[in-house]
């Protein structure tokens, strides 16, 4: 809010020359906070051990304090500074995976500040592959603290615009680094307690992680065997922290139902014929169309729907819509990470925000 005459307004978009990332930097080592593209989402960055630039985070997206950030590195040589001790295993992930869409769960080194970690014991680490934000890691040469750059349970931001609407001047700046080519959040895999576990789905699958490491981790929220257990109950109490896992979370404020293909028409022609304004969508448009609707038709390939999801939940959003219907999901592990964000977006629609 505050300028000084001659100062840049807060909150601008600028485009990725070398000079903006010089700049980003600055402003991280001045203990300020930017957004910063990454590959998954845009993240809200600020410098990872200056605790009163991370605090400024929480404040920005009126996220609890207690809720862990995920750090990222430059490359995996910085491995040892953020944590005591890195498995096998997690090493030979890092290797396979980094840069790229998966955050590693660690034991915390001394060094990482209570504010990053929640004041838990561990760290969430992972080294982005988006090419700006890793031009801004090198040119920072420290770890960067950095959650999805959305106000607190609202929908993640998959352009430079969207940070802006979610953050406007609270942020300093904003790097555009384009469409966030994966679209959803990083995989969390938590390798700090007995079993590799995955927190939070993503593009980074479990059968991919078993390839490298040669069993297939746990997956929160999956029974032993491989199916669905009762939703986020199970082991709750002894869990870490991780608010992408709270019930309500990714949500458009217009209340978003999930319906079978076979009912999508008709569920929604008896919405429109009560009044309704309604947003769907769909895997393809229907024929005749019916003009009292809003159809947006997603992608049959899951890479390219979880590219568009957010956006396209955005969009509905701002329709002023009385209802998202969403058509479900095909099964296979391609999907679940999407059809993880949209029950979550499920719960958490309509008018009162998670948390
Ligand atoms: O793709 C991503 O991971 C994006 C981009 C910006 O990198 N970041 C992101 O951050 O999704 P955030 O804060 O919105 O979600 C990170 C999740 C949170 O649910 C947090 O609780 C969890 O990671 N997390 C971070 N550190 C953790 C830790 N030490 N133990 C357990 N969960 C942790
Ligand atoms: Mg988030």
């Amino acid at each position: 809010m505050t300028k000084d005459s001659g100062a840049k307004p807060r909150g601008r978009i600028e485009p990725p020359t070398l000079v903006a990332i010089r700049e980003a930097a600055a402003l991280l080592r001045a203990g300020d906070i930017v957004g910063m593209p990454t590959e998954t989402v845009y993240g809200l960055a600020a410098d990872a051990l200056n605790p009163a630039a991370v605090n400024k985070i929480f404040a920005a997206k009126g996220r609890p304090a207690d809720h862990p950030l995920i750090v990222h590195l430059p490359s995996a040589d910085h491995l040892p500074r953020w944590a005591a001790a890195i498995p096998k295993d997690a090493l030979a992930l890092a290797r396979a995976f980094w840069p790229g869409p998966l955050t590693l769960i660690l034991k915390r080194a001394p060094e990482v500040p209570d504010e990053v970690t929640g004041g838990q014991d561990t760290v969430g680490l992972r080294v982005p592959s988006h090419s700006i934000a890793l031009a801004m890691l090198l040119v920072f040469g420290s770890g960067i603290a950095a959650p999805s750059a959305n106000r607190f349970g609202r929908i993640s931001p998959t352009t430079a615009a969207h940070v802006r609407e979610e953050l406007g001047e609270r942020v300093a700046m904003v790097v555009d680094g384009g469409p966030c080519a994966v679209g959803i959040e990083s995989t969390i895999l938590d390798f700090s307690r007995d079993v590799p576990e995955i927190l939070r789905p993503g593009a980074i699958t479990p059968e991919a992680i078993a390839r490298v490491i040669g069993r297939r981790p746990r997956v929160r929220g999956e029974a032993a065997g491989g199916g669905r257990a009762d939703a986020h109950s199970a082991d709750a109490a002894h869990a870490p922290r991780v608010s992408g896992a709270l019930a309500a979370h990714y949500a458009p404020r217009t209340p978003l139902r999930l319906v079978q293909s076979g009912l999508l028409a008709a569920e929604a022609a008896a919405l429109a014929g009560e009044g309704s304004r309604v947003a769907v969508l769909a895997h393809g448009l229907p024929d005749p169309r019916d003009s009292r609707l809003i159809w947006q038709a997603m992608p049959a390939d899951p890479a390219a729907y979880a590219q568009e999801l957010y956006a396209s939940l955005r969009t509905a959003d701002m329709l002023d819509a009385d209802f998202i219907l969403v058509e479900a999901l095909p099964d296979g592990p391609a999907w679940r990470a999407i059809a993880d964000r949209l029950g979550r977006a499920a719960v958490g629609s309509g008018a009162s925000p998670a948390g």
